[in-house]
């Protein structure tokens, strides 16, 4: 447990837990705001500024691992990262993604895998892609009190199937689809589901059509949420970002002007100056060794 700056631990946090979720849907409290984390140090960040529901995407294969895509995140990476981001919140609640055929391949395997998840992962609900065809595996989550929030549209471990990240929904048929499977899963029992890159008229219709919380990431504003990946809402992506990632900074380029300043000042000798060295107190009797590890904060 960690106290943001100026908080003592002693100061209670309601923490943000799946009914409280649930009961935010559609003007009952303020949008649900979700950003991905992958690490202590920016969940501790994101929670400090009050997001509300931190996901461990399996966007974590491209934004961490470099890949091309979600395909290859196995679920102990998962459960590490889970861990890690898990360490560093307070009030947010964590959602894990489960990764590519940790879910798809029966009910059974579905369970084991959100089950290891919720054990080794320290993840307080799971997230799942898919619609109708997923509402059985969703349901026997559920029955063993693992909640489940599910994921619709734009589905980036079917990118192959899909021919890429590209929107979805766009004709009346398959609007009719997500509204289908957006309801598949809330009758299923999952607690909110997230809309992925559809046009915002089909993101405000599934909305107004489910009772569940939706959380949009490039749907538009109709949603009950905003989920965004935590690099590209700080700015530090590089090549191409989507339309939908607006950045709140520019991170990326602060990162690589901070750090080329270090690399100047380790060249040119600036840095380390006085004020960054220890000293060795000049005091008779004081063990110069056992000094140099307090100060470190090391016992002795
Ligand atoms: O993996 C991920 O980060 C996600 C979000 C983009 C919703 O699924």
């Amino acid at each position: 447990m960690y106290a943001p700056t100026g908080v003592s631990d002693a100061v209670k946090v309601r923490k943000v837990t799946v009914p409280s979720l649930r009961d935010r849907k559609a003007g009952a409290g303020p949008s649900i705001a979700m950003v991905t984390a992958y690490d202590y140090t920016m969940a501790r960040l994101l929670d400090e500024a009050g997001v509300d529901v931190v996901l461990v995407g399996d966007s974590l294969g491209m934004v961490v691992q470099g890949l091309a895509n979600t395909l290859p995140v196995t679920l102990d990476e998962v459960c590490y990262h889970g861990r890690a981001v898990a360490r560093g919140l307070r009030r947010a609640h964590l959602v894990g993604d489960m990764p590519f055929m940790s879910s798809q391949v029966s009910a059974e395997k579905t369970l084991e895998s959100a089950g290891k998840m919720m054990k080794e992962g320290a993840f307080e609900s799971v997230k799942l892609e898919g619609g109708a065809e997923m509402a059985e595996h969703v349901f026997r989550l559920v029955s063993v009190g693992i909640p489940v929030m599910g994921h619709v549209g734009l589905t980036p471990q079917s990118v192959h199937a899909l021919g890429g990240f590209k929107v979805q929904g766009k004709s009346d048929a398959a609007a009719e689809r997500i509204l289908n499977d957006a309801r598949a899963l809330e009758q299923a029992g999952a607690y909110a589901i997230v809309l992925e890159a559809i046009p915002p008229e089909v993101a405000s219709r599934v909305t107004e059509s489910v009772s569940v919380p939706t959380i949009g990431i490039g749907a538009g504003r109709g949603c009950d949420g905003q989920v965004l990946v935590c690099t590209d809402l700080l700015g530090m992506s590089r090549g191409h970002t989507p339309k939908f990632a607006k950045h709140f900074a520019e991170l990326g380029d602060a990162i690589v002007e901070a750090t080329r300043a270090y690399v100047d000042e380790v060249r040119s000798g600036a840095f380390p100056a006085a004020e960054h060295e220890y000293r060795q107190p000049a005091v008779a009797g004081v063990d110069a060794v056992a000094w140099r590890g307090q100060s470190r904060g090391e016992s002795t």
